[in-house]
Parts: structure tokens; sequence; C-alpha cells
């Protein structure tokens, strides 16, 4: 009796086993033919319950019918995890098309100042770079400008520590208003030539509009050498000018005063779309201002320390917002910083 018991429980385990190690239909089928089909281990052990003598029946049949039952759910269990992995494989359909996932892209200031940066590097500049957080000294006064020049005041620039400090203060410390101050920190650390182009960001206290921002970007340029003329200037702003806005563009210098060049002049570029016979973008006048440029005027080289007999050098700053609203035909400059990917997409 406890033998047939035995013979059992050794069967049970030897389904868990082989139930253990099926990976697949076939393998389940045949566990099933093995153990529990009509010929199969268990229904023929079954058998033997009717030599088993009766008045020991009904205990050994009550185990019988248990360990039966443990077997029915194991192979229960197997055949639904094997028929879940088979769905699952299934699933994976290798032919469906791909589904396309939105990845970013460049900013468009970033784009045209990439752009830039590409075409000034292929005619010899260098990057340079400067902090954002600059002193009055290196912003204002080695730049040559007056203590009463309006953008110095705190209407016009943001300054530190005004409550314990002047804003006249060379040491005082401001948000730099232009990149111009990279200028003077690079020929304090070199020494001739120098050719570099700094981009970079600068703020302003300027109430927020279509045109203006509380901060924007810059790309100053500084050739300083021995020899620098104008005609290199315009020369150098032709070439950037036709890379940025086409081959036929033409450029113009308009006279205008920047503290720290002279003379200084305002460059404009015949307008890409009308080709300069006026139209919306260029308000009917054919022409686009990109940039603000001069040669450098010697106080700012006898500042740095060049020699200002011997050194002759153009510098010339342009506005990347400007140049992208030219560029894309974008009215309204909040549009650059208020991040709608509806917006942003389109470049
Ligand atoms: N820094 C000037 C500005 O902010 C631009 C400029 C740069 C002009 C270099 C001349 C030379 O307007």
């Amino acid at each position: 009796m406890t033998e047939l018991v035995q013979r059992f429980y050794d069967v049970l385990e030897q389904a868990k086993t082989a139930l253990a190690a099926v990976d697949g239909e076939a393998a389940l089928e045949e566990c099933r033919v093995r153990f529990l089909s009509r010929k199969g281990l268990l229904p023929s052990l079954m058998s033997e319950l009717g030599k088993v003598p009766a008045e020991e029946k009904p205990t050994v049949g009550k185990v019988l019918n248990q360990v039966k039952q443990e077997l029915q759910k194991a192979f229960d269990d197997c055949a639904e995890k094997v028929r879940g992995e088979e769905t699952a494989a299934n699933a994976l359909d290798v032919t469906r098309p791909g589904r396309a996932r939105d990845i970013g892209h460049r900013h468009p200031i970033s784009q045209v100042m990439d752009m830039a940066v590409a075409i000034f590097r292929r005619m010899g500049f260098l990057v340079a770079d400067g902090p954002d957080l600059e002193d009055v000294w290196h912003n204002f006064d080695a730049l040559n400008a007056p203590q009463d020049h309006p953008s110095r005041t705190p209407e016009d620039t943001f300054y530190f520590d005004l409550d314990k400090r002047s804003w006249l203060d060379p040491e005082t410390m401001i948000l730099r208003t232009q990149t111009s101050p990279v200028q003077v920190r690079t020929m304090k650390a070199q020494s001739l030539p120098v050719r570099i182009i700094c981009p970079g960001r600068c703020y302003r206290r300027d109430t927020p509009d279509a045109t203006h921002g509380m901060s924007f970007h810059q790309i100053e340029g500084l050739y300083a050498d021995r020899h620098v003329s104008l005609a290199d200037l315009k020369g150098t702003l032709a070439i950037f000018a036709r890379e940025m806005f086409g081959s036929q563009t033409k450029v113009r210098f308009r006279p205008h005063f920047f503290p720290f060049t002279e003379p200084s002049v305002e460059a404009d570029a015949s307008c890409f779309i009308c080709g300069g016979k006026g139209c919306r973008v260029c308000k009917g006048s054919g022409w686009i201002e990109i940039a603000g440029a001069g040669m450098v005027n010697p106080a700012v080289f006898r500042n740095v320390g060049y020699d200002p007999e011997e050194t002759t050098g153009f510098a010339f700053g342009m506005g990347v917002e400007r140049i992208a609203m030219i560029r894309y035909a974008i009215n309204d400059l909040r549009l650059l910083y208020d991040n709608d990917v509806r917006f942003l997409r389109q470049f």
C-alpha cells in the first residue's frame, strides 16, 4: 500500500522535473502524453488502486487524488506559461512600419551662430570666450566709453551690488551689455596678430517687444595686426554676407559712432529677399543692417597695452537674433524664446 503511494510521489517528482524543462508547445505535449494521457504513467498507477485492500482504499484513494490534482495543476501552469510566451513572440511583427521618434534639433539661434562661426573660421578667425558676468572696466572703461555714455546708466545695464558700490566704479560687476569686452580680454592675454570671433550672450534692460529682449546674442569679431584697413573689414563682412544670405549679396557701410572704433560704421547687406529692389523684409529700402563695426580706436589699444602707433585693427559686432530673423523671415523676436515646438520644428 505505502509502496503504491511512494510510486505516486515519484511520478509527481518526475513530472515536475520534466515540466520545468519544457521550452515550447512540443515538449509540453510530450509531457502530457508521458504522464497524463490514457496510457500515461499516472492513469496506469491509478488502475493499480484496484489491488489495494478494501479497508485501505478510502485513505489511499484520497492521497492519490491529491497527487493527481497537483500534477494536473503543475501541467496547467506550465501550459499557460508556454502559450503566453508564444503569443508574445507572435506579437513582435518585424514587418510592421517603424514608429517615428520625435528627436529634437538645435535651436535656430544656435544654428545661425554655428553657421556664422563656421564662415569666420574658414577666414582664419579663432573662437574666443569671455564671462557673461563682467566688470565695468572691461565692458565700458577699456572700450573707451565715456562716463556719461547713456548705455552705462542702471536704467540700461544690469548692475550688481549698487547698494554698496558706484556704477562708475571699474570693479563693479554687471551682466555684459555686449561681447566687446572679450576683445579686451583677448588682447590683454595675447600678442599680435589677433583674429578672433566671440559668439555669446549679452544683457540689456530693455522692455521686451518684437525686436528687443532682456538678453540676446552677439558675435564679436576682432582682427588686430599691422596694416589692417577698413577695406579688410568690408571684404570680411562681404564674404560673411555672401555665405550667410546668398552669393549675390552686397555690403555697404553707413557712418556711425561707437566709442571703441574710429571711424565707425553700420554695415548693411543688400536684401536677399528682393535683391535690393525693396520689399517688406527690408522695409522698402533694399538694405538690411547686419552689424556695427569700425577701426579699433587707438585708445582701446593703449588700454590693453598695445602700441597704438603700430597697431591697427577692425572690430564688428552683430546681433544673432537679428540675423536669424532676417534669414528665416521671423517677425517677432519673442517667438524665438517661447519654446513652442510648433514654431521651433520649422527650422
Ligand atoms: N558692441 C557694439 C554694440 O553692442 C557693436 C560693435 C562691436 C560695434 C564691435 C563696433 C565694433 O552695438
